[in-house]
C-alpha cells in the first residue's frame, strides 16, 4: 500500500517498503492497471444511465491512487477520499478528508461510493455497519475484496495482507469472506447485489500465481429508497 508521505516512516519500514516496492515492480505486483480498469467500467456503465457528470466517494482510499486514475475521466466532477490518516491532500477534482471528521460532518450525496481492499481491515463481521452508513449518502456501492477457500487460502490472504500492509500499521484480519458471509452481508445492510466479478484477476507473473483471480471479487451493490 501507498501513504501519501512516507518521511515519518522508520529506516527499517523505509527499507521495506523500497524492498517490496521493486519486488512487486519485477514480479508483476502491480494491482492498479486492472483495478482501476474495472471501477473504471463500473462507473462508466453508472454514467450512462443518467448522463450527467458523477460525484464519488472513495473510502478507505489510502493515498488515492485508485481516484488519481479516475480524476482523469471528463464525467468525473469531484472526489472525496476518506481514511483514517491525517493529509491535507487535494487537486482540482479531489480532496482528501480524515476519516474521524467524515461521518458527523457529511452532508453530500454521491453517485458512487468505491471501497477497494477495505471491508477487511474494518472487519467482516462488522462490514454491514460500515456497508448501511454508506448506502445512506450513495445508491451505488462498488467493492472489491477478497474471497477465501478454508484454512489455507486465509492464511495465504493474511500473509500478502501482511506484505502489503505491515510498514502502514493496517489491522490484518483474521478471516475474510466467503460466498456465503458475502451474501449474508448484502443482506443485513439491505442491499441488492446488481453485479458481481467473482474471478477477478488483480496481478500478473509471480504475484498472480501466488495469489490467483478466485481470491479477488468486485461487486456493484445499490441501495433502492422505497
Ligand atoms: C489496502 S488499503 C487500500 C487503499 C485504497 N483503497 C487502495 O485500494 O489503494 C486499506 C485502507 O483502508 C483504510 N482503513 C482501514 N480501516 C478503515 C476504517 N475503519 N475506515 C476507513 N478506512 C479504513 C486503511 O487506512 C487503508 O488505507
Amino acid at each position: 500500500m501507498i501513504r501519501f508521505n512516507n518521511s515519518k516512516l522508520s529506516k527499517n519500514k523505509k527499507l521495506l517498503v523500497f524492498v517490496s516496492n521493486t519486488i512487486r515492480k519485477i514480479f508483476g505486483g502491480d494491482r492498479l492497471k486492472r483495478l482501476s480498469g474495472v471501477i473504471i467500467s463500473f462507473s462508466r456503465k453508472i454514467y450512462l444511465k443518467n448522463k450527467k457528470q458523477i460525484t464519488i466517494l472513495d473510502f478507505g482510499c489510502g493515498s488515492m491512487e485508485i481516484s488519481k486514475k479516475l480524476e482523469k475521466l471528463p464525467y468525473v466532477k469531484q472526489i472525496v477520499g476518506v481514511d483514517t490518516y491525517y493529509s491535507k491532500f487535494r487537486t482540482n477534482k479531489m480532496v482528501y478528508i480524515q476519516y474521524d471528521d467524515f461521518f458527523k460532518k457529511n452532508k453530500k450525496i454521491f453517485d458512487i461510493v468505491i471501497v477497494v481492499d477495505v471491508l477487511h481491515h474494518v472487519g467482516i463481521d462488522e462490514s454491514h455497519i460500515i456497508l448501511k452508513k454508506l448506502s445512506k449518502i450513495s445508491k451505488n456501492l462498488i467493492i472489491k475484496d477478497h474471497f477465501e477457500y478454508g484454512y489455507f487460502s486465509r492464511q495465504l490472504l493474511r500473509f500478502v495482507d501482511f506484505y502489503a500492509n505491515y510498514a502502514y500499521d493496517v489491522n490484518i484480519p483474521k478471516k475474510y469472506y466467503d460466498f456465503n458471509s458475502w451474501n449474508k452481508i448484502i443482506k443485513k445492510s439491505f442491499l441488492k447485489e446488481m453485479e458481481i466479478i467473482k474471478n477477478f484477476q488483480q496481478h500478473d507473473g509471480l504475484f498472480n500465481f501466488i495469489l490467483n483471480k478466485k481470491h479477488h471479487f468486485v461487486s456493484h451493490l445499490r441501495h433502492d429508497k422505497k
